[in-house]
Parts: structure tokens; sequence; C-alpha cells
């Protein structure tokens, strides 16, 4: 498990949450009452986008495949994207 802390876009936390590093991000997110705008759930449309302000490596952007776009090395899809086992808190910032 992958502790992950969840920050709006003007830095304020919104929650924190432990994460299975086998899943995608977004699913796990919402069990834990955190609320990400998402459409497709396929990496297609970006809605799920959320930053990752210290271009963190313990970030895998594509576990369910490919983003349809490229990204920067800031960005994920959390419909797509993963974290990896780490004793690091991965930040993740949303777009709203
Ligand atoms: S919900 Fe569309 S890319 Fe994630």
């Amino acid at each position: 498990m992958t502790k992950v802390r969840v920050e709006s876009s003007n830095w304020e936390l919104i929650w924190e949450c432990e994460v299975n590093s086998q899943k995608p991000l977004l699913p796990q997110l919402e069990s834990n009452g955190i609320e990400i705008p998402n459409a497709c759930r396929t990496g297609m449309c970006a809605a799920c986008l959320c930053n990752a302000p210290a271009w963190d490596n313990n970030l895998n952007k594509s576990l369910r495949g490919e983003p349809a776009f490229p990204l920067w090395e800031w960005e994920i899809m959390t419909c797509i994207g993963w974290v990896v086992d780490t004793q690091e808190t991965i930040i993740l910032q949303t777009m709203t």
C-alpha cells in the first residue's frame, strides 16, 4: 500500500488515503470518497487528469492502456495510471 495525498488546484488538502499498487488510481480514490472528474475512464478524454507536482517517479501512467495523447512529466490520468509500492507519500493535485 502507498499513501496518496490529494490536493485541490489551490493546494488545499482534500484527503489522504492508502492505495493498492496493482489497481488504477481513480476507482481507489473514489472508494475513499475522493471525487475526481471523469468521463471515458479509458485514458481518452483527460477529465481525470491530475498533476504530480514532484514529477513523481513512483507513478506509472499506463496500467490500463496508453493515454490518447502525450502527457507532461507531471501529469497523470488517474483512470489508467497507478502508483508503485513506496514508503513515500505521493502528492496528486486535482485540476479543480
Ligand atoms: S476519465 Fe477520461 S481520461 Fe480518465
